[in-house]
């Protein structure tokens, strides 16, 4: 039997390279080979959008240009930056009317813009959106956002941009965003010139060529070598005995049920009561008005607090607590009976430093941090974020 396949955990501390024929009978052990599997190296493109250099630097700069907001204020990288594990730190995101970023960022004198409804997720390992657990996955209907509304980051990119609170705000109206905007790329010599040596023709400049040039700069950010991505490919001292301790509580604890497969999500909704997020004003119902949100990756979930499809959870430690007090049976939403709760929510749950450092070894702090100097509109990078 290959020795990476068992962990056993013996009186509390793991004995790592036991295989199962040495277990007694009283050992815990968990086949890590059937639960846990690595990212895979490389990304795959849909057919009509394969990535070149060109086009990933041109969708850099539109991911950091606000010019892309009705107001010239928020970019992509207002709410997902890479100082904050592209994410932005908050509950609940400030787009419109904001300033400044991460956990500072905060609502400008006199503004009378809403939050946006949802924790603004990482864009780290979005181009692996989808993939199943057995590592297959296609970009071209890749599932979106917490309600899964959205197929491929093509499509997904070019919502944003017509979302009143995230970057529209009140200078277009919903239906004339992407053409308004389409109309200043096209008066920026810079976007010109780029935009038709990367797609060629006289009308390169479309809402489906944003999208793609959006969306293959979006799958060159990667962060597929975590502690357990390097522990998984043989490098048995990639993790530590905690994590490897808390790697079999998580099976153990039911959590690879829903989040399973190398990015540790199904990515189907389930309805676990989150309580609702007092400074969104109404209930958010989720999909279908289900109360159902997608299970997010768990993958760097280290840099991604605070937590849950609202924010609601402020630490990884919170979670787990939340998942204690949901199996003893207890209503944290008004909404949501406990009879509604998903039937695959485990009745054991350990509230255990391991499992949080566990999660840890899903997290890979290599990953691209580079922000351009400058853009082409010449707008601050990033938008109103000093
Ligand atoms: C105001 C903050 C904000 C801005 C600006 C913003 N986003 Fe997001 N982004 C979010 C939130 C919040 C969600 C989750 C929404 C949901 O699930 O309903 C999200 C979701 C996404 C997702 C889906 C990720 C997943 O795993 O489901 C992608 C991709 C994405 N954004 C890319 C972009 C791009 C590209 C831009 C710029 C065109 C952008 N975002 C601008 C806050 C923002
Ligand atoms: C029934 C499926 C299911 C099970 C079992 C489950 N989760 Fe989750 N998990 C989800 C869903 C769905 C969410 C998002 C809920 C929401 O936003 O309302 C979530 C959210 C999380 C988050 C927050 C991630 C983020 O970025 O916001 C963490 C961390 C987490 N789960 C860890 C665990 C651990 C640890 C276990 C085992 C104790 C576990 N989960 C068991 C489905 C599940």
């Amino acid at each position: 039997m290959n020795l990476l396949k068992t962990i056993a955990l013996l009186a509390g501390v793991a004995v790592y390279g036991l295989t199962i024929y040495a277990c007694q009978p009283t050992e815990l052990t968990v086949d890590i080979e059937q639960n846990f599997a690595a990212l895979p190296q490389t990304v795959l493109d849909p057919a009509d959008n394969p990535r070149t250099p060109g086009k990933v630097a041109l969708g850099k700069m539109l991911f950091y240009d606000p010019v892309l907001s009705g107001n010239k204020d928020v970019a992509c990288a207002t709410c997902h930056h890479p100082n904050f594990g592209y994410t932005d730190g908050l509950d609940l995101p400030i787009g419109v009317g904001g300033e400044g970023l991460g956990p500072n960022r905060h609502f400008s004198a006199g503004q009378t813009t809403p939050r946006t409804k949802r924790n603004t997720p990482t864009l780290l390992n979005v181009a692996f959106n989808g993939m199943n657990t057995r590592g297959q996955y296609d970009p071209a209907t890749a599932p979106m956002f917490f309600d899964l509304r959205a197929r491929s980051l093509e499509s997904q990119s070019l919502m944003p941009i017509t979302t009143f609170e995230e970057m529209r705000g009140h200078v277009f109206t919903e239906a004339s965003a992407i053409d308004s905007v389409l109309a200043r790329l096209r008066a920026i010599p810079a976007y010109r010139t780029s935009f038709t040596t990367v797609f060629g023709g006289s009308a390169a400049i479309s809402a489906q060529t944003l999208g793609k040039a959006l969306a293959a700069y979006e799958r060159t950010l990667l962060a597929n070598n975590a502690p357990i991505d390097r522990y998984l490919r043989g490098d048995r001292a990639a993790m530590t005995p905690a994590q490897k301790r808390g790697m079999v509580l998580f099976v153990q604890n039911g959590c690879n049920t829903c989040h399973n497969g190398p990015m540790f999500s199904d990515y189907k909704t389930h309805v676990l009561g989150v309580a609702d997020n007092d400074k969104l004003g109404y209930t958010d119902t989720g999909s279908n008005g289900a109360y159902a949100f997608r299970t997010p990756s768990l993958r760097n979930s280290a840099l991604t607090a605070p937590y849950m499809h609202n924010g609601k959870q402020q630490s990884l430690a919170d979670v787990l607590v939340f998942y204690d007090v949901v199996k003893d049976g207890t209503q944290l939403n008004s909404n949501v009976p406990v009879a509604r709760l998903d039937s695959l929510l485990r009745p054991r749950v350990t509230r255990s430093n391991d499992l949080i450092e566990f999660l840890h070894a899903l997290t890979d702090t290599t990953f691209d941090k580079s922000i351009p100097a400058s853009v082409p509109s010449g707008l601050p990078v990033g938008g109103t974020i000093q």
